[in-house]
């Protein structure tokens, strides 16, 4: 299971004093050396978090892969058909939403989505959908061309009690056993942290891939992006 960093965040700060640090690119960088796989962003219609100008320095500056976040709108999928990103996920996006809430209502949307799978494939870009351990909307996405679906597991994260949390992980199991069984490729990601990845390991065969932003973002303001990134690394290598 490989991890992914998402950087909104970095942005996010820098854009609270409409000033230049810390600047996201060089915080990818960094995470680049101290072992993650690839940097995630996800640029929104607002810009809320990173910027063109961001998005296009780490298209040249990134080595290991770019995971482009995005709304299946038309805007956006031209910026990304020009950068070229690795992969593509596609989210569901409402303006005053605070975080990614859900996952993607593939099954409603089948002729916006499946155009811009289709931009994109055009340009050789891979493409996720986000979506809930459903197994409907993943058998949409797989209809409609998707390479991958990233599983949303924010209900696991968010669960208040243990018994919640085993039931949603084995939902996030089973969906995963489905999509691999549809030739689907598995990320999962959003609320993951230090101690449910814990958990979340137990499934970590099933899953290519985990997005992680928040977490590791607010444990690096405490004790340094090296050791916030190592700790998530040996935490998902070490489990047995
Ligand atoms: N995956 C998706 C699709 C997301 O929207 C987000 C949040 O931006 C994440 C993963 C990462 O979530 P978190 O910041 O809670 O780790």
């Amino acid at each position: 299971m490989r991890l992914c960093l998402n950087i909104d965040h970095i942005a996010t700060i820098r854009n609270a004093r409409g000033e230049d640090l810390p600047d996201p690119v060089t915080f990818a960088l960094m995470a680049e050396q101290y072992g993650v796989d690839g940097i995630v962003f996800h640029l929104r219609e607002d810009r809320r978090h990173v910027s063109e100008r961001d998005v296009r320095l780490l298209r040249e500056l990134v080595t290991t892969k770019l995971d482009f976040e995005m709304a299946a709108v038309d805007e956006i999928v031209s910026i990304a058909c020009d950068i070229q990103p690795e992969l593509c996920t596609l989210v569901p996006e409402k303006r005053q939403e605070l975080t990614t809430e859900a996952g993607l209502n593939v099954i409603d949307n089948i002729s916006n989505i499946k155009n811009a799978i289709e931009r994109l494939h055009k340009r050789e870009i891979l493409v996720s959908l986000f979506v809930e351990p459903d197994l409907k909307q993943i058998d949409a996405a797989a209809e409609i061309g998707a390479d991958i679906i990233e599983i949303h597991t924010g209900n696991f994260a968010n669960a208040i009690s243990e018994e919640e949390m085993y039931d949603e992980l084995e939902r996030i199991r089973q969906a995963a056993i489905h999509a691999k069984k549809i030739a689907l490729g598995v990320n999962a990601g959003h609320g993951l942290d230090y101690q449910n990845i814990k958990e979340f390991c137990s499934i970590k065969d099933l899953i290519d891939e985990v997005s992680i932003g928040h977490s590791i973002i607010a444990r690096a303001v405490f004790i340094g992006i090296e050791k916030a990134i190592r700790e998530m690394i040996e935490l998902i290598r070490n489990y047995k």
